[in-house]
């Protein structure tokens, strides 16, 4: 079954062949009254509108735009309980700290399957109804074996890919080491069979530069690929660490200094852009909990100037972020961290993409390529009701998602 989408105002296609410069205003491959056909759960064809050919159904676009769609890389879904008390407390001057994950380690651990699941489902539904098409999630919230690999399960349930975060926060009452230890051991043999990548909270409060080293070592060596939280809180070791071990992202990166920007921008140097080559250490950042933590921005302008590749993701979770609204994070860092609306785009597909390894096809796994519009691609399409995607920023916080394609069906 085929579908052509035509008539569409303006096309995002985020297709940067060759492009090896960040700065994505020229390379975003925007195309006017343009069109794209997908076949089952590939894209077939992208061009002119006038050149277009047929195909078993047609979607009259009506002039508006589309891009791809949203790839969150960043998210904590798997979990259960409410914060809404500490966000208050937040709101009237309290600073955000690591400890409130373990009121939602207590919460999350006496859900049933059946409710983790109920809510993992909604939450999933909430982000494709806005724009998200290919989605990472994290464990986290069980901070126990069987907890973790319970959550790992559900979570591969649901999402398109899943991390490992067991070392976010040492449960109460565990000692440090042993804890460590523990993630290193017997809870990553857990959860190995569900996951494809670990992180690590790399933080005061959470776990230190050494106890990152141990967490991050025994994960490579396990063959997953790795993520940090790195540089939420406070300056710290979590950028270096995530450079020198070839992590695929580090997020948050709130607090930089030269040498982080640097470290960042090197593991860039020899990329040969667009889809070519092994890709550096993306930087992701995260609006939505930068705002909701009151925290410094995220300098994500900087961070593009200098040859860093940046990825925006929504880190839906019940702390410092309880928004799926990728929409919402590319607003903000149009109107707040300075990115022109097509960097902004480009960092929440593709930018994405890079941070989860998926912007080129058929890799070990056969999946196709996500983050872009090309020939060959996943068909994850994002519709908005407005001319461009301008109108994000243009129009704060209207609801401008009017249809989703996800693999080829439309998901909305
Ligand atoms: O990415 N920083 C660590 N983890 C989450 C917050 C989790 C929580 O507070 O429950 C984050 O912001």
């Amino acid at each position: 079954m085929s579908l052509l989408i035509d008539a569409i105002g303006e096309l995002s296609t985020q297709h940067l062949t060759g492009e090896a410069s960040p700065a994505s205003g020229e390379g975003a491959g925007v195309l006017r009254d343009a069109a794209v056909v997908l076949e089952g759960e590939r894209i077939a064809w992208v061009g002119p509108s006038a050149g277009a050919p047929a195909a078993d159904e047609r979607y009259d676009a009506q002039g508006r735009a589309v891009l791809p769609g949203w790839v969150d890389s960043h998210s904590h879904l798997v979990f259960a309980g409410d914060r809404t008390a500490e966000f208050e407390a937040r709101m009237a001057g309290q600073a955000y700290a690591a400890g409130g994950i373990g009121v939602t380690t207590a919460a999350t651990r006496a859900a049933s399957d059946g409710e983790l699941r109920r809510l993992l489902a909604a939450r999933v539904a909430e982000a494709v109804a806005g724009g998200t098409t290919y989605l990472e999630t994290k464990t986290g919230y069980g901070l126990e074996v069987g907890h973790e690999a319970r959550s790992a399960a559900l979570a591969a349930e649901a999402v398109d890919e899943v991390t490992y975060l067991g070392a976010h926060l040492v449960p109460a009452g565990a000692d440090p080491e042993a804890y460590t230890d523990l993630v290193c051991g017997e809870m990553l043999d857990a959860v190995r069979p569900h996951v494809r990548w670990a992180d690590v909270f790399c933080e005061t409060g959470a776990f230190t530069e050494e106890q990152s080293r141990r967490v991050l070592t025994a994960c490579r060596d396990a063959g997953l690929g790795l993520r940090v939280h790195g540089n939420q809180l406070g300056p710290g070791a979590g950028v270096r660490l995530a450079v020198e071990f070839g992590a695929a992202s580090v997020d948050h990166v709130n607090f930089l200094d030269d040498e982080d920007v640097a470290a960042l921008a090197g593991s860039w140097a020899d990329w040969a852009g667009g889809a070519a080559g092994v890709p550096g250490t993306v930087a992701t950042v995260l609006p939505a909990c930068d705002l909701s933590t009151r925290a410094p921005l995220a300098p994500a302008r900087r961070l593009l100037d200098a040859g860093v590749q940046v990825a925006i993701a929504s880190n839906c979770n019940p702390g410092t972020s309880y928004t799926s609204s990728v929409s919402f994070c590319v607003t903000t860092a149009v109107l707040q961290m300075g990115l022109t609306v097509q960097e902004a785009v480009r960092a929440a597909t593709f930018g994405g993409a890079l941070a989860l390894r998926r912007h080129v096809g058929a890799d070990a796994d056969g999946q196709r390529a996500v983050g872009s519009i090309a020939v060959g691609h996943r068909a994850d399409l994002h519709l908005l009701d407005a001319p461009s995607a301008t109108h994000l920023a243009y129009r704060p916080g209207m609801p401008l998602t009017h249809a989703v394609w996800r693999a080829g069906q439309q998901v909305r």
